[in-house]
């Protein structure tokens, strides 16, 4: 049986990459953080002097320098996940950090960011065999694909898991700021012009509150056998 594509859209801190890996792994499917793809072109705007706050944003200086910018992923065997690679350089850490957070949903929404991001991920799932994580994957990038899943969870206990992600890292954040900058960019992503987020008709709701991680894969796994998409 061919390789199927498996979209994952929902808000921010839903733990879509986190479902994603494991799905990934599981099938022996690669996985594309599309999210990951915007905060690459936020953390380069930002390196080039473009963002130091909201208003001194400049969407035309961003759009020139999309030549400029090459984005790679490589398998690292130790996270057993791919890592971020803008101009060969990975990235992976610093496209995590709440200055790149705060400011990759107004970058997200510029026109043509959009195009080329797009284009690259359509080019990596043209052959299927893929689980891409995003905010439009399943309404936009890949209309077709085979297992669409929209995933929601409570707005405390994404800032929470997010929360527990920046301090992890040893980075310092207040909760509140967390959960402010969670708001902002799910306004942000649910009302823009372009490709915003939605429910993809035909996806299926996942709000994983109370799920664990492994009982959230389980489901998923289950889904994907009822619906005989994949067959062991
Ligand atoms: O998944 P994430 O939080 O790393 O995504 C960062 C931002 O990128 C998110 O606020 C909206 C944008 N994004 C998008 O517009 N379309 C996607 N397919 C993925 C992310």
């Amino acid at each position: 049986m061919s390789k199927i594509t498996i979209a994952i859209d929902g808000y921010s801190s839903c733990g879509k990459s986190t479902l994603a890996k494991a799905l990934a792994a599981y099938l022996g499917y690669a996985y594309v953080d599309s999210g990951a793809m915007y905060r690459c072109v936020t953390l380069y705007a930002i390196r080039k002097g473009l963002i130091k706050d909201s208003h001194s944003f400049l969407p035309e200086e961003i759009v020139k320098l999309l030549p400029e910018i090459s984005l790679t992923f490589k398998f690292n065997s130790h996270t057993k996940s791919s890592d971020t690679f803008l101009n060969g350089e990975n990235v992976e850490k610093e496209i995590r950090q709440m200055m790149v957070s705060s400011n990759v949903s107004q970058v997200s929404a510029i026109h043509d960011v959009r195009v080329k991001m797009i284009a690259i991920q359509r080019e990596l799932g043209k052959n299927g065999g893929i689980v891409m994580d995003g905010r439009d994957i399943g309404s936009n990038v890949f209309p077709n694909a085979e297992l669409k899943l929209f995933m929601t969870a409570d707005t405390d206990i994404r800032t929470q898991r997010r929360f527990d992600e920046y301090t992890s890292k040893g980075q310092h954040v207040a909760f509140g700021d967390v959960k402010l900058n969670l708001i902002h960019r799910d306004h942000e992503d649910t009302h823009r012009k372009e490709n915003p987020l939605v429910q993809a008709h035909d996806a299926i709701v996942l709000d994983n509150s109370e799920l664990t991680r492994e009982q959230q894969l389980e489901y998923v796994i289950k889904l994907i056998k009822d619906l005989t998409l994949v067959v062991d």
